[in-house]
């Protein structure tokens, strides 16, 4: 197949790369800056030549987005929403004005569209949709705010001819450098690995191998449109996944971190306490319904074999 993927050059977008390849398909990335063969110059946000790629392409998977991983400024904000929502827009109209169009359009979303929640766990069904939780820094709502947006522009895009599906990801595990494991990894190895604010709030996940598996069902089955969890059917409070994370990379010491000094870490590496204290507890309804296969249902394993991973 031939796969486009605008906002191919990041974490996720490496892994899905590396992958697809492997299994064959032609992959061509859009980028705001094109260095190697493969990649094709876009501005995430207005028509040009790279319709080209998509035009006749078999498959479209559009992850471009600024990164969440800033602090929660007004301009960052206004950033991560124009990004997401602009280079939407622009890939839902190219693919409905592409005289052969692509048979599916997978768009990145967020698990982060749901509540701040402990109770009980979000699937497609039941899930709630956050942004009005009591008790949650008000500017939390901003996050799903983003997501709802994002998800809004693929829901109206007007692509009678092409499938859609919207990627409500949990955090991605890779070993590769750079992505949200391996910082995690460096602050584990640091002895700075413990419950955060208590831990108990809890942290939804997939193993990178996972991830591309569920992205190929996804492409194959026919039948499957709309919004779909893409997360590990065992997402944990944060202390039990920082426990076995430090069992997985053998250190035995993880300082504990009250929401105070989460906010002075968060504040030294440019990051924001949203993304550490926000109770996230997503489970992949659609995926167990539709028949698919973990490989890596559990954190300890998937733990294991990252650092197994990241260690070669
Ligand atoms: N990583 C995760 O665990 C995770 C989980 C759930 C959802 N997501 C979402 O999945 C997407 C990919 O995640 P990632 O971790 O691979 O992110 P990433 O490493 O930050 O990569 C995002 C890509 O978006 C492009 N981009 C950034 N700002 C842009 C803009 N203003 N206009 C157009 N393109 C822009 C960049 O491409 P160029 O600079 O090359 O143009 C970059 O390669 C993001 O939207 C993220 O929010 C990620």
């Amino acid at each position: 197949m031939k796969i486009v993927i605008p906002g191919g050059t990041g974490q996720v977008g490496s892994v899905l790369n590396r992958a697809l390849s492997a299994a064959g398909h032609e992959v061509v990335v859009l980028t705001r800056r094109p260095t190697e063969p493969g990649q094709v110059y876009w501005d995430g946000a207005t028509p040009g030549p790279w319709m080209e790629a998509i035009d006749g392409s078999d498959v479209v998977i559009n992850l471009a987005g600024r990164s969440v991983n800033c602090r929660y400024t007004p301009a960052n904000l206004r950033a991560m929403m124009d990004s997401r929502v602009l280079s939407t827009r622009v890939v839902g109209e190219v693919i409905g004005a592409a005289a052969r169009p692509p048979r599916v359009w997978l768009q990145m979303s967020t698990a982060t569209v749901y509540a701040h929640r402990f109770d009980a766990p979000h699937d497609e069904a039941t899930g709630v949709i956050g942004g009005t939780e009591p008790d949650v820094p008000g500017y939390w709502s901003y996050s799903v705010g983003i997501a709802r947006c994002w998800e809004r522009e693929q829901e109206e895009a007007d692509t009678p001819h092409t499938r859609k599906v919207a990627l409500r990801a949990a955090m991605v595990m890779s070993p590769d450098r750079g992505g949200v494991f391996d910082v995690l990894s460096w602050m584990t190895r640091l002895g700075l690995g413990g419950p955060v604010a208590g831990g108990g709030q809890y942290v939804s996940w997939i193993h990178d191998h996972d991830f591309v598996r569920a992205v190929e069902f996804l492409i194959d089955r026919e039948d499957l449109f709309g919004p779909v969890n893409l997360a590990a059917p065992g997402p944990l409070p944060q202390r039990a996944f920082m426990r076995d994370l430090r069992g997985a990379w053998r250190m035995p010491v993880g300082l504990p971190a009250t929401r105070w000094m989460a906010e002075v870490g968060a504040f030294a590496l440019r990051s924001d306490t949203e993304l550490l204290l926000k109770s996230r507890r997503v489970v992949p309804g659609r995926l167990l319904d539709a028949g698919f296969g973990f490989a890596y249902p559990r954190w300890p394993e998937a733990a294991r074999d990252l650092v197994r991973r990241r260690k070669a």
